[in-house]
């Protein structure tokens, strides 16, 4: 079976209703980066991270998977599918795909601030401060903040070097170092990317644009390549 590796982004998720974070009325409009989502927030007002989150946690709780997720756990029959998602939501699980790599953390797990090693199922919506590891640290969110290490990076970038076909989906591409990984697909290695939206690419790719939302590009995907 040709290996698939689809790169996923928040536009994944939009029509599942959780919002995407740079389009007009997304979550960077309404609160400053800086100030809920960097380890110097965590450091100056955890309360207002942990508040962030839990939003972001509850919301996520109410949501379904889409078509455009459901498509992909189609494409399984046809391809090994490899999933790297920027999304820090478990939709890709629940929709039922089965080899998903996280890049940017999980919004339904914790992880102790003194050991990282230590990364914990979160029950319901709600992280507190008080809520500890079992060494006695402070838990928080399971999410890589702006100016931390990405730790699945190589990982998704032997991904990519050893895909057949990659599809990219509703991202920005603005975010590095995930938006360099369309870079490491080989020369012969097509392209897809699903986006309603123009993106501003910083790669000179040739890429097959499909400009649909998630759902109907996944299915007008299906049909170019079966
Ligand atoms: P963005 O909000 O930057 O981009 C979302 C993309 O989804 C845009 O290109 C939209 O045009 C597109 N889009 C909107 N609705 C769509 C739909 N129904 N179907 C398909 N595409 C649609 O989100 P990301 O690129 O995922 O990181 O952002 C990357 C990272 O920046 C996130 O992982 C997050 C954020 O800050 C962290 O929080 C660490």
């Amino acid at each position: 079976m040709k290996k698939l590796v689809v790169l996923t982004g928040a536009g994944m998720s939009a029509e599942s209703g959780l919002r995407t974070f740079r389009e007009m009325g997304g979550l960077w409009e309404e609160y400053d980066i800086s100030e809920v989502a960097t380890p110097e927030a965590w450091r100056r007002n955890p309360e207002l991270v942990l508040r962030f989150y839990n939003e972001r946690r509850k919301a996520l709780l109410s949501a379904l998977p889409n078509n455009g997720h459901l498509g992909l756990v189609k494409l399984e029959e046809h391809f090994k599918v490899r999933i790297i998602t920027q999304n820090v939501d478990d939709l890709h699980e629940r929709s039922g795909s089965t080899d998903i790599l996280h890049l940017h953390g999980e919004l339904r797990k914790s992880r102790s601030t003194a050991d990282p090693r230590l990364v914990y199922d979160i029950d319901g919506w709600e992280l507190k401060s008080g809520d500890l590891c079992e060494k006695g640290s402070q838990l928080r969110p399971h999410i890589v903040w702006f100016g931390e290490a990405v730790p699945n990076i190589e990982i998704a970038i032997s991904d990519v070097k050893g895909a057949d076909i990659l599809l990219i989906i509703g991202t920005s591409m603005q975010v590095y170092p995930a938006a360099g990984l369309i870079d490491y697909a080989p020369r012969h290695t097509p392209v897809y990317l699903i986006d309603p939206n123009e993106t501003a690419l910083g790669s000179t790719r040739k890429i097959e644009f499909i400009r649909m939302k998630a759902s109907e590009g996944v299915e007008k995907f299906i049909k170019m390549v079966l």
